[in-house]
């Protein structure tokens, strides 16, 4: 399973990618107007951190302008994958952008149907937001099995499955279970993945009786 982090934080990208784990990075409108930053300051900053996709979301309705946004958003670094919308618009420019060679994030899917739909515009990501599904009463995990079951029907279907809208750990537990490709997960729920107590409880113990025997690996 592949962790991307969902937030436009540069200083929060840097030290999750100092840990080695991090395979790429979300933003959206919300998380680049939260960090009181030039929208392509941040992701040139991103993009020179990490390696791996890095999701830009355009800000049009129209696949005109969705599409110019997209490819403007594509020049500023090989590896951003350009998000757009689940709308007629936002599938008609993933295509377009897919078969120019962009990589497309298909952002606000909330049904199974929608994730067909995105499969079939040749999307490299679809972005299911489980989080917001829980809020209303519904169940997010309940999408991501049923997406990865579909997929795995069709074998053409290249799309891959980003858990996205993660509220803890559990929702990155399950969805592992079920297959997902990847999951997008605010830094806080990253770290917090690190954490059990009897991990730091056996650490403090070995530690303890390790001062005991007065030796040091490194003399
Ligand atoms: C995904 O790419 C989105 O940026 C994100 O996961 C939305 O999550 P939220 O529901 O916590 O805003």
């Amino acid at each position: 399973m592949k962790f991307f982090v969902d937030t436009a934080e540069i200083k929060e990208i840097e030290a999750l990618a100092a840990t080695g784990l991090l395979d790429g990075v979300t933003t959206n409108p919300s998380l680049v107007a939260k960090s009181g930053r030039k929208f392509i300051d941040v992701l040139k900053d991103i993009c020179a951190v990490v390696k791996g996709p890095v999701s830009a979301e355009v800000t049009a309705t129209d696949q005109k302008t969705m599409l110019a946004e997209g490819r403007k958003l594509a020049k500023v670094a090989d590896n951003i994958a350009v998000k757009v919308p689940l709308t007629p618009d936002g599938l008609k420019t993933c295509k377009a952008l897919s078969s120019e060679g962009t990589m497309v994030n298909v952002t606000l899917c909330f049904s199974p149907a929608q994730a067909i739909l995105t499969a079939k515009a040749g999307a490299t990501f679809v972005s299911p937001f489980v989080g917001r599904l829980d809020d209303i009463g519904s169940s997010g995990m309940e999408l991501i099995r049923d997406i990865v079951t579909i997929y795995r029907q069709y074998p053409h279907f290249k799309t891959e499955v980003l858990v996205a809208s993660v509220r803890g750990p559990m929702h990155v537990v399950e969805a592992a279970k079920m297959g997902a490709d990847i999951a997008t997960v605010p830094p806080n729920v990253l770290w917090q993945m690190f954490k059990n107590p009897l991990t730091e409880a056996g650490l403090a113990a070995f530690l303890a009786d390790w001062k005991k025997t007065g030796q040091s690996i490194l003399d």
